[in-house]
């Protein structure tokens, strides 16, 4: 008998290792899709043993992302954006929120899961307006030089740069991701506004103590480790830009739709981010 599904299905994509789980597919089964296999509903039921408010983690990203895009396109007038760690398609997609604001609008997509590559590319690339390209976001200077990100998008003028829910994915030092960040910063131009959500450790009392049981789990599990940063550290992958009001912040509280009808739970309390404009 098959261990799971992705040894069950003769077209998981090259590359699927159906013994680790997978971010894009665990944030996939947590949005309510379809492209998730057994080790990722395994690796995110655990979290949630351990954490019983995980899903409000993807949850809440995804409806930042989506008010984020809103904001962008209506408030700020953009027309590029560069979404770097763009996930598997789900109900609404940077593009589709974007270019029913800003019918020109362009996007470039990022993404490094073999899931994604194969099957997100054809529903992420709907027009030609979208491009979609496989890559490791964590190494700029090939993103920035790509014959794709260069040609789609118009370097002389404004663009919106997405790091929503990936920056605690990277694996490395500490400190890499702020200067990953600073080189995407440098390379564009004035006007350009960056959007990132991040894992938050608030650095002491009991929600830092979740925190920290909360990371033991994720670096038990097969997906290897995730990092969550302090609020210095978060506004270090901002360095050098405005940060819009109200600045980093919860994502629920990153201007909601409405008022909230109860606390914040835990899991909302440790999911941060905010917007920053080059000037
Ligand atoms: C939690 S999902 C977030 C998706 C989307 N940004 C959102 O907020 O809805 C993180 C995504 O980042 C991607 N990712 C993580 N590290 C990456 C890397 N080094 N290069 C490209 N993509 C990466 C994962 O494959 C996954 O699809």
């Amino acid at each position: 008998m098959p261990s799971n599904a992705a040894d069950a299905d003769p077209n998981a994509p090259a590359g699927v290792d159906p013994g680790r789980a997978s971010i894009a597919r665990m944030y996939d089964y947590a949005l309510g899709g379809k492209d998730h296999y057994e080790i990722d509903r395994k690796t995110l039921d655990d979290l949630t043993r351990v954490m019983p408010e995980t899903l409000h983690l993807a949850w809440e990203n995804r409806a930042f992302l989506i008010r984020v895009c809103r904001f962008l396109a209506t408030n700020a007038g953009l027309t590029q954006y560069l979404d770097c760690g763009s996930g598997l398609p789900t109900a609404e997609n940077v593009h589709q929120v974007v270019q029913r604001l800003q019918p020109e609008a362009k996007v470039v997509y990022i993404d490094h899961d073999p899931v994604v590559i194969a099957h997100g590319r054809a529903l992420l690339e709907e027009n030609e307006r979208t491009r979609f390209l496989p890559g490791d976001i964590f190494e700029p200077a090939t993103i920035l030089g790509d014959e794709v990100v260069r040609a789609h998008l118009d370097w002389e003028r404004p663009i919106a740069l997405f790091f929503v829910a990936t920056l605690h994915h990277h694996k490395g030092d500490r400190h890499a991701p702020a200067d990953i960040m600073r080189e995407y910063i440098a390379a564009l131009p004035r006007g350009s506004y960056v959007a990132i959500s991040h894992l938050f450790d608030p650095g002491e009392g009991a929600d830092s103590e979740s925190m920290r049981v909360f990371q033991e789990a994720v670096a038990r599990g097969s997906l290897g480790g995730a990092t969550a940063r302090t609020r210095s550290e978060i506004e270090e992958l901002f360095d050098g830009l405005e940060l819009i009001e109200p600045g980093i912040v919860e994502l629920a509280n990153w201007w909601p739709d409405g008022p909230h009808l109860e606390p914040l739970n835990l899991a909302q309390r440790l999911i941060v981010g905010g917007i920053a404009r080059k000037v």
